[in-house]
């Protein structure tokens, strides 16, 4: 087996391994209970529309597997939950099947097994606008997305160490690609400064991915045989902090939260700081490992259960939760008061 095969492979177990550990940000957010709501739960829409991606539910399938035999079939089960759920998925990094054809299969296999649901793609930002659109043509896929995983590649025994030309990569790809592009990080979360400069380069999608679920600084360190780099385990923002972050500095793009959401509590706290829509890795992972017709069944019920959260807050619409009354406590008001964020 090759070495990229064998990463995919321990990058899929090894979260799962570590599932359900992080510090979830999301506890320091309560909802204001208001008496009087003011709405049906027949009112609510969980209808999202970002660019031009059409989302029957607030919450996706975050980027994950692929690059090897095993993780193929992984993406198999994540891409059938998809379809019998209606929620979007993106696949793992396709740079793999891009250096080698004969892994493209393993993801591929979601565009086969979903062939009218939404399919984005997903690259590293060192990756040029040819090979952005080799990835894009690979799964006939409605979206790309770009990761930012730095703090990852420097802990990653063989990962990469330049990251001066990422930059240059994402302009060329947001101005020429015919499809949406979303820039996201990969668990360590976002500042309003990251924010701003994706916002000058032309970017409208913008997923924060922050700390409290998947942490790839402790799954590169545990992949090391030596010279461990323990403290780069704790390194980033949290989701939450990286929500407020954006939200302080965003003018016209859309903000994506992603990073530790487990629940549906937890994804409509996060499109209650800012966010149009939440993406869940690790939590959907290991509902797929665990049981495929529990999952399907599980994530259905999660839509009706957005909807009645939905209706205490007095929100029929995903835009109509940025109105609702939120305190904010623990680190993450501390981090605000910080960085004087209101
Ligand atoms: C990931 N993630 C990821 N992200 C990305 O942009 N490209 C990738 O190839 C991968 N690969 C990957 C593999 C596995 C096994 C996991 C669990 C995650 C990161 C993912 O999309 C997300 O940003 C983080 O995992 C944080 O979300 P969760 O897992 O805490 O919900």
């Amino acid at each position: 087996m090759s070495k990229t095969n064998n990463r995919k492979n321990e990058h899929v177990s090894l979260s799962e391994k570590f599932y359900p550990e992080g510090d979830s940000s999301f506890k320091d957010i309560s909802f204001i209970h208001h008496s009087l709501p003011e709405c049906d739960v027949k009112d609510i829409s969980l209808d999202v529309t970002l660019d031009d991606l059409h989302f029957s539910s607030p919450f996706f399938i975050n980027a994950m597997s692929g690059g090897s035999k095993w993780t193929g079939k992984v993406n198999e089960k994540l891409a059938l939950i998809a379809r019998e759920t209606d929620l979007a998925i993106a696949t793992g990094s396709v740079s793999a099947a891009l250096k080698d054809p004969t892994v493209s299969e393993s993801f591929q296999i979601v565009r086969k097994t979903n062939p009218h649901g939404l399919v984005f793609a997903n690259l590293g930002a060192g990756h040029g606008l040819e090979n952005a659109k080799r990835a894009v043509d690979l799964l006939n896929a409605d979206a790309l997305q770009i990761h930012l995983n730095a703090p990852q590649e420097i802990v990653m025994p063989e990962g990469d160490r330049e990251f001066s030309q990422w930059i240059t990569n994402i302009q060329s790809i947001v101005e020429d690609l015919q499809i949406p592009v979303i820039v996201k990080e990969v668990g360590f979360g976002m500042s309003r400064e990251t924010v701003q400069l994706l916002e000058t380069l032309g970017v409208s999608l913008i997923d924060i991915s922050g700390k409290g679920g998947t942490n790839f600084a402790q799954i590169e360190n545990f992949r090391r045989k030596e010279f461990k780099l323990d403290d780069f385990e704790s390194w980033g923002q949290s989701t939450v902090v990286s929500l407020l972050e954006a939200q302080e500095s965003i003018s016209q793009a859309s903000l994506i939260a992603s990073g530790g959401i487990r629940r549906p509590m937890e994804i409509v706290k996060a499109l209650a700081l800012g966010a149009s829509i939440s993406g869940l890795s690790s939590q959907i992972m290991h509902m797929a490992l665990s049981d495929l017709d529990e999952a399907i069944l599980s994530l259905n019920h999660w839509k009706e259960e957005i909807k009645r959260i939905m209706t205490l807050l007095g929100a029929r619409t995903v835009d109509d939760l940025r109105k609702t009354d939120v305190l904010i406590t623990g680190q993450s008001a501390e981090w605000c008061d910080a960085r004087n964020i209101d």
